[in-house]
C-alpha cells in the first residue's frame, strides 16, 4: 500500500492539467467520493496498528498534493481566462461599423436644405389618404384615369361611386399634403413636404409602386409664374451646379393652370447629349404650375385675393443621377453591400 501511494504522489506531482475540462476530470478521479484517495481511506481502515501511523501519515501527505494540485490549476485556468478571454478590459474592442444614411434620405435632405434657404418650412402628412385630399381637392374630374383602381391602391372603396370621399386609399403623390396645409394654415404660405407615394406599377429597374417625392406650395397675394420661374432656376442651380440651364415645356395638371414641366440641361453631358440623356441633352425632373383656382377654394383660400404656385418632383430619378444607380430596386432591398456606400455626414 505505501508503494501504491508513493507512485500516487509522484504521479500527480507530475501531472499537467490544460483546461476546465481535465480539472474537472483530476478532481472527480482522485478526490471524488468515490475517487482513488476515498478508496484508499476505506482500505486504511483495515490496516494493521503498527502500521498505522506510517501509512495515514502518508496517506494524508497523498490527499494534501491531490488537493493542492487542484487549487493551484484552478487559480492557474481562471487567472488565465480572465487575461486572455471575455474579462480582458484591456483588449481592443470589435470593430464598430457606423451606418450610413439611405441614399434617398440623402437627397431628400439635400433638396429641403435648398428651400430652407429660401424661407420653405417642411410639412409632412399621412401616407394613408382619403379620396378628397388626393384627388377631390386637387380638381381631379370624377372620372379622372388616376382614380382608377389600376393606378391607385385603394385600402377600402366603401362606394364604387367615384370621388366618393369615403374612399381610402395610399397616396398617389405628394400633393395631398398641399390640401391639408392649405385647410391648416393662412397664406401666407410657403412650404415643401417630402414623402412616400405608392402608384400600383409593376416593379422593374425604371419603375416601382413606391417611390418618393418632394411636393412645393407658395401662396400670397401676386405671386405670379415669374416667381415659380426664379425658384426653381435657384433650386436647379443649386442642386445641379451652378451652370445648370433649365427649360419650362407646357403640360397639364389637373391642380394647376398653367401647367408646366421643367427640364435641367443634361448633368451627366452638360447638354451635349448623351445616353442618360437619350441625346436630348435635357433631364425632365418636376412638374408645376400656377395653383388652380378651384384649389385654393376647395380648400377655403379666397381665389380672388391669392395666388400661388406648385411643384412635385420625384426624389428617385436625381438619386439615381447623383450616384449613377441604374435600377430603382436597389433603393428599396436594404442590402447593406449596396447601402454602405454612401456614407456622408448628412
Ligand atoms: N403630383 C404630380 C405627380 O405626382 C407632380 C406635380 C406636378 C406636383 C405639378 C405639383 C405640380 O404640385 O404643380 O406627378
Amino acid at each position: 500500500m505505501l508503494s501504491r501511494i508513493n507512485s500516487l504522489i509522484t504521479e500527480i506531482n507530475s501531472l499537467q492539467i490544460n483546461d476546465p475540462v481535465e480539472l474537472e476530470t483530476f478532481r472527480i478521479k482522485y478526490l471524488g467520493k468515490k475517487g482513488i484517495i476515498s478508496d484508499l481511506f476505506e482500505e486504511f481502515r483495515d490496516v494493521s496498528p503498527s502500521d498505522k501511523k506510517n501509512i495515514g501519515q502518508i496517506l494524508n501527505k497523498l490527499k494534501q498534493t491531490a488537493t493542492d494540485k487542484y487549487n493551484d490549476f484552478k487559480n492557474r485556468l481562471s487567472f488565465s481566462s480572465a487575461s486572455s478571454g471575455q474579462n480582458d478590459l484591456t483588449r481592443p474592442c470589435y470593430p464598430w461599423e457606423l451606418g450610413s444614411r439611405h441614399p434617398i434620405s440623402i437627397i431628400r435632405n439635400e433638396i429641403i436644405r435648398i428651400f430652407e434657404r429660401i424661407g420653405f418650412t417642411v410639412s409632412e402628412g399621412p401616407e394613408i389618404e382619403d379620396d378628397d385630399h388626393n384627388f377631390t381637392c386637387l380638381n381631379f374630374a370624377p372620372e379622372h384615369p388616376a382614380r382608377d383602381m389600376q393606378d391607385t391602391f385603394y385600402i377600402s372603396r366603401i362606394s364604387s361611386e367615384d370621388s366618393n370621399p369615403g374612399d381610402i386609399l395610399l397616396r398617389t403623390h405628394t400633393s395631398s399634403v398641399q390640401v391639408r396645409v392649405m385647410h391648416n394654415q393662412k397664406p401666407p404660405i410657403r412650404t415643401i413636404s417630402p414623402g412616400r407615394v405608392f402608384r400600383n406599377e409593376a416593379i422593374s429597374a425604371r419603375a416601382h409602386c413606391i417611390f418618393h417625392q418632394v411636393e412645393g406650395l407658395y401662396i400670397d397675394e401676386n405671386v405670379s409664374f415669374a416667381d415659380l420661374k426664379q425658384t426653381l432656376l435657384f433650386f436647379a442651380r443649386e442642386m445641379y451646379g451652378k451652370n445648370t440651364k433649365i427649360r419650362l415645356r407646357p403640360s397639364y395638371f389637373p391642380f394647376t393652370e398653367p401647367s408646366g414641366e421643367m427640364d435641367v440641361s443634361c448633368t451627366i453631358c452638360g447638354g451635349k447629349g448623351c445616353n442618360v440623356c437619350k441625346y436630348t441633352g435635357w433631364l425632365e425632373v418636376l412638374g408645376c404650375g400656377m395653383v388652380h383656382p378651384a384649389v385654393l377654394d376647395a380648400c377655403n383660400i379666397d381665389s380672388a385675393k391669392y395666388t400661388g404656385f406648385a411643384f412635385g418632383m420625384g426624389i428617385e430619378r436625381p438619386a439615381m443621377l447623383k450616384y449613377q444607380v441604374n435600377d430603382l430596386r436597389l433603393y428599396f432591398e436594404n442590402d447593406i453591400r449596396f447601402l454602405g456606400q454612401f456614407s456622408t455626414s448628412f
